[in-house]
């Protein structure tokens, strides 16, 4: 049973590594970086630093993904997909 329930554990991993692998590029593509770095403060908080603020929080993809799309928020514009937005959001809070 042990056995089982790792194998399963390591292929989840294995699986979730690709939109893990994909984030940093995106965030590039998407010019989030502009404001933006991992580890620090730019224009915007680290990403670490939201990822921080956001764990634990109920509905933190939704929060995040309000606060970085409403248009009277106070997110800079930015151009990214919404699905690209989220696909980051899932990114951050592994940070
Ligand atoms: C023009 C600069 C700029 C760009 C481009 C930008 N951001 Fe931000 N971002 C900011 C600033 C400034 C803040 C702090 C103000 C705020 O919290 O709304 C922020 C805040 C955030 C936060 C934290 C919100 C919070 O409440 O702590 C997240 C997460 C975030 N941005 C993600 C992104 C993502 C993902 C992208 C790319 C799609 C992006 N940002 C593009 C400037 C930018």
């Amino acid at each position: 049973m042990k056995t089982i329930l790792l194998s399963a554990i390591l292929a989840a991993g294995v699986l979730s590594a690709g939109t893990v692998q994909a984030s940093p590029d995106l965030a590039k593509s998407a010019g989030c970086v502009k404001c933006h770095d991992i580890e620090k403060k730019k224009k915007g908080p680290s990403f670490q630093a939201s990822a921080k603020k956001f764990k634990g929080t109920a509905d933190a993809e939704a929060v995040m993904f309000k606060t970085i799309t409403d248009p009277n928020g106070d997110h800079p514009e930015q151009k990214a997909k919404p699905e690209d937005v989220k696909t980051m959001i899932k990114w951050i809070l592994t940070l």
